[in-house]
This record gives C-alpha cells, sequence and structure tokens, in this order.
C-alpha cells in the first residue's frame, strides 16, 4: 500500500450528465427543468459547421439567463483538432457569467491538451477578474486518450471528471462496429454451440477508473446511441457502476431516469452496507478482525467497501 492516501474526487452527484446541441435553443428550458445532475450545452459534435458560431452565442445566453438550479453546469467546447475551440473558450468565458461550472474538453490525447487549454482559461479568468474556478471535464475517446489515461487524469488542479467516449473511441481504434456503447454482435466466447456476449468496452473504462481514482477525478460512463433499448442502457449502466463509475451521460431525456436509477445506491445496498458495517463493529468489540455476514466472509476490507456505499448515498441525499 502506496503510504500517499487516495485523493477524493469532488463531492457532487454525477449520476446523469445530459446532452443538448447548443444549436437547439428550444432545448435549454427542458434540460434545466430535467432531474440529471450535470448539463452539457454542447458545441462541439452535435452542432453542424454553419451553426458554430450562433451555437456559442446560444450556449453563451442560455447560462446567463436559464435559470439552472442547483445543477453543475458545462460547456463542451471543440477539440483541440478544430478552428473553433479557442473561440469557444474566449466566448463563453468573457461573456458568460459566473454560473458556468466547468469545460469540457473532447478528444483528449495527451496532459499538454489539457494544458493548453489550462493556460487559456488561466489568462481570461485573470483578465475578467473571474473568482470562480471553472474545472474541466475530459473525454477519453482515441487510441491516444487512453494510451496516456493517467497523465491526463493528473494533468491540472481543474480536472474533475473524466469519461468514456464510446462512438469516436471505437472509430480511433478501428473498432468494426457503429454501435454508441452496449453488446456488440461480434464480441462473444463460443462455450459449444452457445454465444457468450463480452464487454468490448469494459478495460477503456476499468483504466479511466483507475486512472481517475489514482487522481481524484470522477469516472463517468459516456453515451448510449439506441435510446429505444432501455434494458440495453440499464445492463450497460449497471456494468460500470460495478466497476467504479458514478454516472453516465443522456443524450435524450429517457435516459436520465435510467442514469438516476442505477447510480443511486438502492435502499437494499444501503441497508445492507449498514448491517456490514454494523457486523463489523460488533466484532471489533470481540477484539476480531473478521467475522461471518449472511454465510459469507467479512472483515476489515469490507468496511471500505461498505462505506463506498453509503458515503455515496449520504452525498446524493444530502446535495
Ligand atoms: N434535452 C432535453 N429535452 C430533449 C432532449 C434533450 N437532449 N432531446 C429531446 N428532448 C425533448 C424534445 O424536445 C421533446 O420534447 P416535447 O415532448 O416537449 O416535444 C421530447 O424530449 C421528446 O423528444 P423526441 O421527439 O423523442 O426526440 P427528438 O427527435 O426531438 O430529438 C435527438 C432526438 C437525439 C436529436 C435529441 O434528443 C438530441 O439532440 N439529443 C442530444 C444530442 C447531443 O447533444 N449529442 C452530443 C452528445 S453525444
Ligand atoms: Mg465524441
Amino acid at each position: 500500500m502506496s503510504f500517499r492516501l487516495q485523493p477524493a474526487p469532488p463531492a457532487r452527484p454525477n449520476r446523469c450528465q445530459l446532452f443538448g446541441p447548443g444549436s437547439n435553443t428550444k432545448l435549454f428550458a427542458k434540460m434545466a427543468a430535467s432531474a440529471a445532475d450535470v448539463i452539457n450545452l454542447d458545441l462541439e459534435d452535435s452542432v453542424a459547421p454553419s451553426d458554430k458560431d450562433s451555437a456559442r452565442a446560444n450556449v453563451t445566453a442560455a447560462i446567463n439567463t436559464v435559470d439552472w438550479g442547483s445543477k453543475t453546469l458545462s460547456v463542451r467546447i471543440n477539440g483541440l483538432d478544430t478552428p473553433y475551440w479557442y473561440r469557444d473558450v474566449v466566448d463563453v468565458l468573457e461573456q458568460a457569467g459566473d454560473r458556468l461550472d466547468q469545460i469540457m474538453i473532447p478528444k483528449v490525447g495527451c496532459a499538454a491538451d489539457v494544458y493548453a487549454v489550462d493556460a487559456l482559461v488561466t489568462a481570461i479568468e485573470r483578465a475578467k477578474g473571474r473568482t470562480k474556478p471553472i474545472s474541466f471535464e475530459v473525454i477519453i475517446e482515441s487510441a491516444a486518450g487512453i494510451a496516456h489515461v493517467a497523465e491526463i487524469a493528473a494533468s491540472s488542479p481543474r480536472m474533475a471528471a473524466m469519461s468514456l467516449g464510446a462512438a469516436d473511441f471505437a472509430a480511433s481504434m478501428g473498432m468494426q462496429t457503429t454501435g454508441i456503447g452496449g453488446t456488440q454482435e461480434n464480441y462473444y466466447m463460443l462455450h459449444g454451440d452457445t454465444r457468450h456476449y463480452s464487454d468490448p468496452w469494459h478495460w477503456a473504462q476499468t483504466a479511466i477508473v483507475a486512472a481517475c481514482r489514482t487522481h481524484g477525478v470522477l469516472p463517468v460512463d459516456g453515451p448510449f446511441g439506441d435510446f429505444s433499448d432501455d434494458e440495453g442502457y440499464r445492463a450497460q449502466a449497471r456494468r460500470s457502476a460495478t466497476l467504479g463509475m458514478v454516472g453516465k451521460w443522456a443524450i435524450h431525456p429517457k435516459q436520465i431516469a435510467l442514469a438516476n436509477e442505477v447510480f443511486t445506491p438502492s435502499e437494499a445496498a444501503v441497508s445492507e452496507a449498514r448491517e456490514i458495517l454494523a457486523a463489523m463493529e460488533q466484532a471489533k468489540a470481540r477484539g476480531e478482525g473478521a467475522t461471518v455476514y449472511k454465510g459469507r466472509l467479512v472483515d476489515i476490507a469490507s468496511i471500505k467497501q461498505a462505506e463506498v456505499i453509503v458515503r455515496q448515498s449520504q452525498m446524493i441525499s444530502s446535495a
């Protein structure tokens, strides 16, 4: 065990991140009224090149005029390989007020990408006298991004969250699929005549979770494209939650309740976690480090596991 303690990520709910194109102004009030914890106003891939300037203006006006309640409010800027990103940062930060919490940087490939945006954001904050520091969230959605995931997680004190972007990630990796998350038709093990479907996103997710947990960043699962498939979304989200991710994107409002359901620890899970903590308290009183709970071993590590669930539940209910 390292003597360095694992840093805590930001203590705010991030169960669902709802996206909407910056070009679609009629969605903004609906997004604000939704049950999503995080709102991502998009300037990137849901906005056509001809709409980039107007989307920037729409988003800036919406940050200043819409009542976003207690949601975390984020703008997804364009990637550093485009001619748009610097103006996204400059216009939004110069013209939007302090209600903006976060900037999402897509297609991050190395720590220097984050450094570049940090330098620009820092200069604008100083020039404009912005007192609330903007935090960063990034999308890992390229081969370079996943190869450099640990340095990206450590890249800036502004780093708050990191998502897996399944579609761009698949394209960059050369994966033979057009699916955005979820089960992929050709990814299976054969046992006799039976196909056992496996999860092609698993290793990237676990790499993201490990990098995030090392550096105090929230790990988040990205989009699930087929918004007609509730059970597919639930299954993907449950796998992500089991791996340590704290939330998932919604690209359609019907996905919000699904994300909130999966990423809010259930009453049953919380009461079981509390029972484990109580069983360990009793064991401690008897001078024991291990005991039996419902026929299975629980020991001092079980306390930490149970505390993950109890803490997450308390943080969500007190938000
Ligand atoms: N946020 C809030 N409300 C939304 C919404 C969103 N992202 N997407 C749709 N809605 C609203 C619609 O306005 C409609 O409202 P109404 O009942 O008051 O008319 C209702 O939800 C049902 O919408 P529906 O007709 O099923 O969808 P659509 O055809 O209007 O839009 C999409 C479908 C996918 C184009 C749209 O959901 C969308 O733009 N999603 C976000 C895409 C995005 O941001 N991508 C970038 C990240 S990957
Ligand atoms: Mg993308």
